[in-house]
């Protein structure tokens, strides 16, 4: 932690960052107690990474087209990690898949956002396959990476209701909103309270005399 601006955190992307853009608002608002100290992005042309270099983050790209193995590609992403000395790592709209070494390099230090209430419709398209199965509620899923597929354990969970009318992009712009509440909801309890895994379930615990929200 840095002495008065909270945790060192990183964003991870590969699209448009609007969840990125809701973390740094709320950290900006006092509501997260934690700082951007390096937004990486590894598509060139992603509008999040242009979103960052607007607010004068310290960005950089590191595509992994112009690299030889996945090993090489996360070895430089790793270096810009540990060169800023981040606490902790948001996946946020991330396409990439991390390795093992990798994750066991953050442990516990990585959090991801997926648009579907997991364990149901991990991986791809999650808001088609929740249409597509006829579920009445989906949501978001915040939660630790590991090295399964959007499986590691739950954080923060937000529902939202699927109409009948609704299309993919309907349902995805009602989960987004859902999102960008979520996200730094689950930031925010783990940097203010004593947390523990238990197998598979994050458990909270107060710490002084903050409630839990
Ligand atoms: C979000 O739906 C997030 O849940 C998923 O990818 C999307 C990223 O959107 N992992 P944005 O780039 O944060 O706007």
């Amino acid at each position: 932690m840095s002495a008065d601006r909270g945790a060192r955190v990183a964003i991870l992307l590969s699209g448009r960052g609007s969840n990125f853009l809701a973390l740094h608002g709320a950290m900006e608002r006092g509501e997260v107690p934690a700082h951007i100290v390096r937004v990486i992005g590894n598509v060139p042309d992603a509008q999040g990474l242009s979103r960052a270099q607007d607010l004068r983050l310290p960005t950089v790209c590191i595509p992994h087209r112009l690299e030889n193995s996945r090993e090489a590609h996360e070895a430089r992403v790793m270096a810009a990690l540990d060169d800023a000395r981040v606490d902790w790592i948001c996946l946020a709209g991330y396409m990439r898949l991390l390795s093992e070494t990798f994750v066991a390099h953050y442990r516990d230090r990585i959090l991801n956002i997926h648009p579907s209430l997991l364990p149901s419709f991990p991986g791809r398209d999650p808001q088609r396959q929740a249409i597509e199965h006829g579920v009445r509620v989906s949501g978001c899923t915040v939660h630790f990476v590991n090295e399964g597929l959007d499986s590691g354990p739950i954080v923060v969970q937000r529902v939202v209701a699927v109409h009948d009318h609704d299309s993919e992009e309907s349902l995805s712009a009602r989960i987004l909103t859902e999102e960008h509440r979520a996200y730094p909801e689950a930031l925010a309890l783990l940097l203010t309270h004593d947390w523990r895994i238990d197998g598979r379930r994050v458990l909270l615990s107060s710490r002084g005399a903050r409630p839990l929200v």
